[in-house]
């Protein structure tokens, strides 16, 4: 399983490029930085990575982002996942950034997006890995602050093709943001957003009806409205499942509880992804299989899931025809 799985070609959908961030690189950033960080050293930094739900992930994923300060930060953590494409056969890469997380701390729109960009490119051209790139609102924050940084982002918008939404969930609701989404979309960005990690299934049809999300983000929460189930089920949106993630911040009591395998049977468009593998234990690979290990998923299941990730990324039809 572990070489038919190593084998696979795979396309990443669920993918935030700060949780991409190594305590290796945290620690080679901080010394570069001159930045003390609150940690003896990686092992150190690891026992950290012990979260009890998404905020308490939250907290320490924000707080390790202080370390990228130059445009040379952001193209080595960029190129470091690139290169964990390669060796995980993803060959195709659809990366969320958060520009709020950095514009807070003083770093400018123009150093966090030019070294993502310069690495992305340089990954197209040297390992052969494409990717698209989509740009988060933090839901914690206002909306009024979301549009500040969609205005932020229009001398760069060539490289933009999609805004999302992120962060704190529950007590966050997708209609927070439907107005920066309605003005996202009528400049031409396309628009995915979590729902359904820790929020309601509503959450999930606000998200689709009011922000007119084309996939949602997690969205494992589905399954308490069957009415959802069978609209995501007729119309193919695809949910970009983080098994992993789900499991290191108790979306799921245990791995054997997931629900993916249900939905995929069901005729959902469930995709495998890997969320913020710095701080979950594993990257594309290990997320495949970890369904194998606890929920026996066999061959065929699996590669239904990766092509349910062609189906769903943004790539032309021309080219996702190689990928299948
Ligand atoms: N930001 C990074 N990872 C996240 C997740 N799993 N849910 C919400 N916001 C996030
Ligand atoms: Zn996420």
């Amino acid at each position: 399983m572990e070489s038919f799985i190593a084998g696979l070609p795979k396309v990443e959908l669920h993918l935030h490029i700060e949780g991409t961030l190594e305590p290796e690189l945290a620690f080679a950033l901080a010394e570069r930085n001159g930045i003390t960080l609150p940690y003896a050293d990686v092992a150190d930094l690891r026992v950290a990575y012990d979260f009890s739900n998404l905020q308490s992930f939250l907290d320490l994923y924000y707080q390790g982002a202080g370390v990228l300060q130059t445009e040379q930060d952001f193209y080595d953590l960029t190129w470091a996942y690139l290169m964990r494409c390669r060796q995980d056969r993803v060959m195709h890469t659809e990366i969320f950034f958060d520009p709020q997380t950095h514009l807070e701390r003083g770093i400018d729109f123009a150093t966090v997006i030019g070294g993502i960009h310069s690495a992305l490119v340089a990954g197209r051209k040297t390992l052969g890995v494409s990717s698209c790139l989509i740009m988060c609102f933090l839901r914690h924050l206002s909306e009024e602050s979301a549009f500040e940084t969609l205005e932020k982002s229009l001398p760069f918008k060539a490289w933009i093709d999609g805004v999302g939404l992120d962060s704190s969930e529950v007590g966050n609701p997708p209609h927070k943001f439907t107005r920066v989404f309605a003005k996202a979309r009528e400049l031409g960005f396309r628009a995915v957003a979590h729902a359904g990690e820790e929020g309601p299934a509503s959450y999930i049809w606000d998200a689709l009806d009011v922000l007119k999300t084309e996939r949602i983000d997690h969205g494992v929460r589905c399954v308490e409205d069957p009415l959802l189930v069978a609209r995501l089920t007729a119309e193919r949106i695809p949910l970009t499942v983080c098994p992993l993630s789900n499991l290191k911040l108790r979306v799921f009591d245990s791995m054997a509880d997931h629900n993916i395998l249900e939905l995929l049977d069901k005729g959902v468009c469930v995709t495998v992804n890997s969320d913020d593998p710095a701080y979950f234990g594993g990257y594309m690979n290990d997320n495949y299989q970890a369904l194998a290990d606890s929920l026996m998923a066999s061959k065929e299941q699996l590669r239904r899931l990766a092509l349910n990730s062609v189906e769903a990324c943004w790539l032309p039809e021309k080219e996702k025809d190689v990928l299948r």
